[in-house]
């Protein structure tokens, strides 16, 4: 039977604007394809847009528009990011297409009749002003929303459930025989330990979202997101639908997806479909995080990478190769725009771009446009050098090791191991001077095996980077006046010296990466980046997400949106207090509690418990001036009472609070308005 391959990204949600995050998995989907149809494989590509769910909803709230028109935006804006850098996928997932909501019911219903979904209730943490539930740790008698930092309240809702608990022993057995599941290996041992520790049913509908895809023969209930996300891999193959046939040819596939959602893939998915006796995909191989400034990318800290300036400053190929080549996949990298321009300067215009040049140009001058060929004459043996073999030796190693590279997703080592090929043939062509063999008629014959062989390395170099870099290997092939599509050309069926019948000629010779000047660019970035910054309080795009993912890494985060508007007559009912910490200490066995008796000018010291322990500590806030709400109803955390709750900044995605204070002196039990 043919090979084929069938290569995913995550689909993305549509509640944040496209950033070098997602472009960077879809680039490695692309990369990867583009490598599998080189080598003849029958390869299926797909990407799409996650659109469904309360987030989504908010984020057209946000921008004071319809749901719909919302999401088509957005997905527009996608689509002109991939298109912008030539990614070539197959098919886009929307999961708001009616067949994939098909699919995501016949899916629910193979499941449901194999006896592994219940209707019961689900009890959790919601948030009011999230208007959603919160996965938030148990220890704490009333956690507080970690987006709002507001107690959440305790809440029953009527909820189906996916037996996830019945599934741990077949998930592990599955982890177990086919050790490659999920790539690399430290994501394989973490899903094993966390489901070795067992698992809890799965509430897999909500009453409380509406945008989404019913529950067949209950539609009061709205299918989990994630449930009908994840269903896109074989629904947009046509499992479960009519609208395509492709699911026999090219499941199971191999999902590529950061490792903020590693659980929903490696544990999730694989129990759907195990429950609804559908196969399970064929590998998880999960990528790092790219970071800015060593931190991770996000609005607020105001480090994400704008597309728009990006895309201004760098073409797709310079982009491309810099993912690739900076971050190891499987671990996290670090983006700066000064490495950008670095390996591009480095690596692009003085390695492939200039070998390129300097080989043409050669062709040009010397042999008038025909380059000279190192069979038949045996170019090598008229050179009479070591130096000439060592190149071909060097290419055909870089050859041999840069599948097994690629198929191992370590694009990094591969384009490694094609550069060191680029660096030994320029450095042959500088060892040998053909400049100064172009002087004298004598040695014209180890001209022509200087150029023969500086040639041939070329040609080959450009087949294996063609994946990685397909606007500049069509280029440079052009150029060397040889026949075909690169892309479309096994580099393992090209032998070294294997140019075909016809005679070559080059075409015009036009730098295929010029140098970026650095400073001037740099400036400009950040100018661009400056003007970029949301202000305070500004609505973006990008909100919070979901509950699931709350504690996992991830990048889309931003400014909240303002809360409801209020009259003067509901902020004059939240009395606001000055006060001062007399005495604090840990509260035993919880993480985040200081337990405080402060001082509000009223005679006695109050207890207010905070869950602030993770940030300060008890000696941080003795004598320390705060601000109470001191009319806030008492209640219990821990079996102790807690009368009214500090004031503080949340800041960042994990929320961390910074206190408020005053910087001049004011008394006690003065009421702020
Ligand atoms: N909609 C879900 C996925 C559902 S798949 C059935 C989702 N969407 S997302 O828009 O948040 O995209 C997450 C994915 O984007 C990550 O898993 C990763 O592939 C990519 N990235 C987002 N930010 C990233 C970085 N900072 N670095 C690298 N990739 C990142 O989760």
């Amino acid at each position: 039977m043919k090979e084929t391959f069938y290569v995913t990204t995550p689909i993305y949600y549509v509640n944040a604007r496209p950033h070098l995050g997602h472009i960077y998995t879809t680039l490695v989907a692309d990369t990867l394809i583009r490598f599998k149809r080189q080598r003849g494989v029958d390869s299926f590509f797909l990407t799409g847009t996650d659109e469904h769910g309360i987030n989504i909803e908010r984020a057209a709230e946000a921008r004071g528009m319809p749901l719909q028109q919302h999401v088509d935006e957005i997905v527009q804006e996608f689509k002109e990011a991939f298109a912008h850098l030539g990614i070539e996928y197959d098919r886009w997932v929307r999961t708001t297409n009616l067949y994939h909501e098909q699919g995501v019911q016949k899916l629910w219903t193979a499941i449901l009749d194999r006896g592994y979904i219940y209707k019961g209730e689900y009890q959790g943490w919601f948030c009011g002003y999230c208007n959603e539930f919160k996965e938030v740790d148990d220890d704490i008698a009333t956690p507080l929303c970690p987006v709002h930092e507001k107690p959440l309240d305790r809440i029953a809702e009527e909820s189906y459930f996916f037996k996830l608990s019945e599934m741990q022993d077949r998930l592990l057995e599955l982890y177990r025989s086919r050790p490659d599941f999920i790539q690399p290996e430290t994501r394989r041992n973490e899903v094993i330990s966390f489901v070795s520790g067992g698992l809890k049913d799965l509430s897999i509908s909500r009453v409380s979202v509406k945008w989404g895809v019913p529950v067949p023969g209950d539609p009061g209930h709205t299918i989990y997101v994630w449930f009908d996300a994840l269903a896109n891999y074989i629904t947009a193959l046509g499992w479960g639908n009519s609208e395509y046939q492709d699911f026999g040819r090219f499941w199971p596939g191999h999902h590529l997806v950061g490792k903020d959602i590693l659980r929903f893939h490696a544990v999730y998915w694989p129990a759907f479909l195990l429950a609804a006796g559908v196969e399970v995909p064929s590998s998880v191989r999960v990528h790092g995080m790219w970071l800015s400034g060593g931190r991770k990318m996000s609005k607020t800290l105001g480090n994400t990478i704008d597309l728009a300036v990006l895309y201004k400053h760098f073409t797709p190929d310079m982009i491309r190769y810099f993912v690739l080549r900076e971050m190891s996949f499987g671990h996290d990298g670090d983006f700066t725009y000064e490495a950008l321009v670095d390996r591009v300067n480095s690596d692009l215009a003085d390695g492939i771009g200039n070998l390129a040049s300097r080989t043409l140009t050669m062709v040009r001058n010397y042999f008038d446009g025909s380059p000279p060929r190192v069979t038949g004459g045996n170019a090598e043996g008229r050179l009479n050098k070591e130096d000439a073999c060592q190149v071909r030796a060097a290419v055909e190693q870089a050859k041999a090791g840069f599948d097994g590279e690629f198929d191992t997703l370590n694009f990094s080592r591969a384009l490694e191991a094609a550069w060191a090929a680029i660096a030994r043939i320029d450095k042959f062509i500088s060892d040998n001077q053909p400049w100064q063999l172009a002087k004298d008629s004598a040695r014209r014959a180890d001209l022509e095996a200087v150029i023969a062989t500086a040639y041939e390395g070329l040609r080959q170099v450009v087949l294996l980077i063609g994946p990685a870099l397909p606007n500049a290997a069509r280029q440079i092939w052009q150029q060397m006046g040889c026949q075909g599509d690169p892309l479309a050309i096994n580099p393992a069926g090209v032998a070294w010296g294997d140019q075909g019948d016809g005679p070559l000629r080059i075409g015009q010779v036009t730098g295929a990466f010029p140098k970026l000047p650095k400073d001037k660019i740099m400036s400009e970035i950040e100018k661009e980046r400056a003007a970029d910054q949301p202000q305070s309080g500004q609505a973006t795009t990008e909100q919070a997400l979901p509950a699931e993912e709350a504690a996992a890494p991830s990048v889309a985060t931003g400014i909240l949106p303002l809360a409801p508007t209020i009259t003067i007559e509901d902020f004059v009912n939240i009395d606001l207090r000055v006060a001062t910490v007399l005495a604090a200490e840990r509260v035993p066995k919880a993480d985040k509690l200081l337990r405080l008796q402060v001082d509000l000018g009223e005679g006695e010291p109050r207890q207010i418990l905070a869950g602030i322990a993770q940030y300060y500590t008890a000696e941080q806030m003795v004598g320390r001036k705060i601000i109470v709400v001191a009319n806030l109803a008492p209640r219990k955390l821990r079996g102790l009472e807690s009368n009214g709750m500090l004031l503080a900044a949340s800041i960042g995605e994990e929320g961390r609070p910074v206190l408020a204070t005053f910087t001049e002196d004011v008394p006690n039990g003065a009421r702020l308005k």
